[in-house]
């Protein structure tokens, strides 16, 4: 074990701050800090975090910094003056939530989009993290939470992957290693699960029970010996949105914040663990993965090869409304995935080259600002009546 480790989170929202507090509340002489671009709500979250686990007896230090990703120099020197050995990155400039918030018809008519499509809403930040932490020579460890299934790949060819996501592939796990225990009449602790997913199968599975068009690849361990075939697969993914199901939206971010705790711990105390995250350095898609002082890893199940996994997380990816990532980050849009925006915000796009991420998520973020005044405010537009509305 290694005594006193530092974690830096760079994003001080809703997952930020869950998993800040998550940390200081765990562990011992752990130093973290919280990095925000708005200076009180940053102050307070760091605060609450600090204060909370104080008030629970853990003896991890807190603080807090201010800095604006946009500002590479800026933030690399923040990085630099903490000298991180883990680095959590959750900024955003679209939350997956937030398009759950509109009136509900104008929601489930953009839902159809599947996630694709606003790639970069969650790249653009993470790509101005990877170049501060590049130029603070950082070593640390960097987690993302931001899309890591899509972000990782489009960032890799750049040499900008963070080394491994959160959530995701992650977030079923617990269900699917309770529902499994109880087909197999065993302690919950006894069963593990393998499982190889894209982020679209994690986000449906827990809503359907089923994973659509997309492959996966499902293992489950009694005792650490595979015992799949004694299971009915249905009857345990259906478990997922029956006696599993579990509280969704923001409130839900609880799991993924779980998750993200689940990969950040082990790394901070410097421990070896196998977990399941999206993006591990830099693939496309969820996997089970090895972490230990030394790294990151991908594990693949018995008898699963590379190519197995890779395809299976692509068909995931082409459900998810991207055809395509090539090595230089250049992403193609499913043309019916890119139609929803276009038909709903007017925004279209097929195509995105990495230099043409940042003008497009502020094309996007226009947009879709102007789209929810519509909709909040024309009745008849709420209802699916189009034509009431100029886009
Ligand atoms: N992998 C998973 O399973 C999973 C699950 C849930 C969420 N997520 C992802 O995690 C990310 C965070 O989610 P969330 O719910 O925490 O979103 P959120 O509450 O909107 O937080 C995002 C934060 O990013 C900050 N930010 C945006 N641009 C920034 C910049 N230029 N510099 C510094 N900070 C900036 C925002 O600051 P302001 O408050 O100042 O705007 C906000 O505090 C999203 O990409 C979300 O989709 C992943």
């Amino acid at each position: 074990m290694v005594d006193t480790r530092k974690a830096m989170v760079i994003g001080a929202g809703d997952l930020g701050s869950r998993v800040l507090q998550g940390l200081a509340s765990g562990g011992c002489g752990r130093e973290l800090r919280l990095v925000g671009r708005d200076g009180e709500a940053t102050l307070r979250a760091a605060n609450l975090a600090a204060l909370s686990s104080l008030q629970t007896g853990h003896r991890n230090v807190v603080s807090d910094a201010v800095s604006d990703l946009f500002d590479v120099d800026r933030t690399a020197e923040t990085i630099s003056a903490f000298q991180p050995d883990v680095i959590f990155l959750t900024a955003s400039l679209q939350s997956w939530w937030v398009i759950s918030t509109l009136p509900q018809p104008a929601f489930q008519r953009l839902y159809q989009a599947n996630f694709g499509p606003w790639l970069p809403m969650h790249l653009v930040p993470v790509l101005y993290a990877m170049r501060a932490i590049r130029a603070a020579g950082s070593d640390a460890v960097v987690v993302n939470a931001a899309f890591p299934d899509a972000v990782h790949p489009a960032l890799a060819g750049a040499g900008l992957s963070p080394h491994v996501g959160i959530g995701n592939v992650a977030n079923n796990v617990p269900g699917l290693r309770s529902a499994a225990a109880d087909l197999l009449g065993a302690d919950v602790h006894r069963v593990e699960i393998r499982f190889i997913a894209h982020h679209y199968v994690s986000h449906r599975l827990s809503r359907t029970g089923d994973s659509g068009a997309a492959e996966m690849i499902l293992r489950v361990l009694l005792d650490g010996r595979d015992v799949t075939g004694r299971l009915d697969l249905s009857e345990m993914l259906h478990a997922l949105p029956g006696r599993y199901r579990r509280t969704g939206g923001r409130d839900g971010q609880v799991m993924t914040a779980a998750s993200a705790l689940s990969v950040l711990a082990p790394l901070l105390d410097g421990r070896n663990a196998i977990v399941h995250a999206p993006g591990p350095l830099g693939r496309v898609g969820g996997y089970p993965v090895a972490l230990s002082p030394s790294g990151v890893d991908v594990v693949l199940p018995d008898g699963v090869s590379e190519a197995q996994a890779a395809a299976v997380n692509l068909s995931g990816q082409r459900c998810d409304g991207i055809t395509e990532i090539d090595g230089a980050g250049t992403v193609v849009f499913e043309p019916e995935a890119a139609d929803v925006l276009a038909r709903e915000l007017g925004y279209h796009c097929t195509r995105m080259r990495l230099d043409e991420a940042e003008d497009q998520a502020r094309e996007i973020a226009e947009r879709f600002a102007a789209y929810r005044e519509r909709v909040l405010i024309d009745p008849a537009y709420q209802a699916g009546a189009r034509s009431a509305v100029t886009v």
